[in-house]
């Protein structure tokens, strides 16, 4: 069952809001766009759409859920980069922070490559997120501590294509 909390046209807007920002923040430096598979594909093509001509995309794939519905603090490399990221302007690019861990953990791995700067753009992040939340650098949507699906994000492989965000009451 599903209870609607951010439409696709709240979605549209608060991206362009964030984009913005990043294009002031970034002036004419090209972005190297790190998008966290798979959950992140819907928010990096919003985002890059609206970013002009000076970015770049790669992408990375980590497993710290194992399906379930809980962090297991055990974040694991699936799919590395494709770029060297040394001397790069780098923004990882987020689905959502809930304890914190992933990004804590994928910010140390990029960090010992030397990019020469390193920022997070994440969709949402739980109100109750705790370790990192003050270091995610642009955060969509602050939302309440409920397992959420759509746009990108999932509940076992379901839900990822529907185009608003939407609380996930189990039954
Ligand atoms: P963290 O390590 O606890 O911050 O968990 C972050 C990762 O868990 C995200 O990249 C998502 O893949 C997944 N995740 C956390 N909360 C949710 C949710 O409400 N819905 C879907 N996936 C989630
Ligand atoms: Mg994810």
């Amino acid at each position: 069952m599903l209870e609607p909390l951010i439409s696709s046209e709240r979605l549209q807007i608060r991206i362009d809001e964030l984009a913005k920002e990043i294009q002031r923040d970034y002036g004419d430096r090209v972005i190297l766009l790190v998008s966290i598979l798979k959950g992140s594909v819907y928010f990096l093509t919003d985002l890059s759409l609206r970013l002009g001509p000076a970015v770049e995309l790669d992408f990375m794939a980590v497993s710290s859920y194992h399906g379930e519905d809980q962090s297991t603090g055990i974040v694991q490399i699936l799919k590395d980069l494709d770029t060297n990221i040394e001397g790069r302007d780098v923004l990882i690019v987020e689905d959502i922070v809930d304890t914190g861990l992933t990004l804590n953990h994928l910010r140390e791995l990029l960090a010992v490559r030397r990019p020469a700067s390193l920022k997070i753009a994440c969709l949402l992040s739980k109100r109750a997120a705790k370790a990192i939340q003050t270091s995610v650098d642009y955060v969509g949507f602050e939302i309440p501590d409920a397992f959420v699906v759509g746009y990108g994000l999932d509940y076992g492989e379901r839900f990822r294509n529907l185009p608003d965000i939407s609380i996930l009451r189990h039954v």
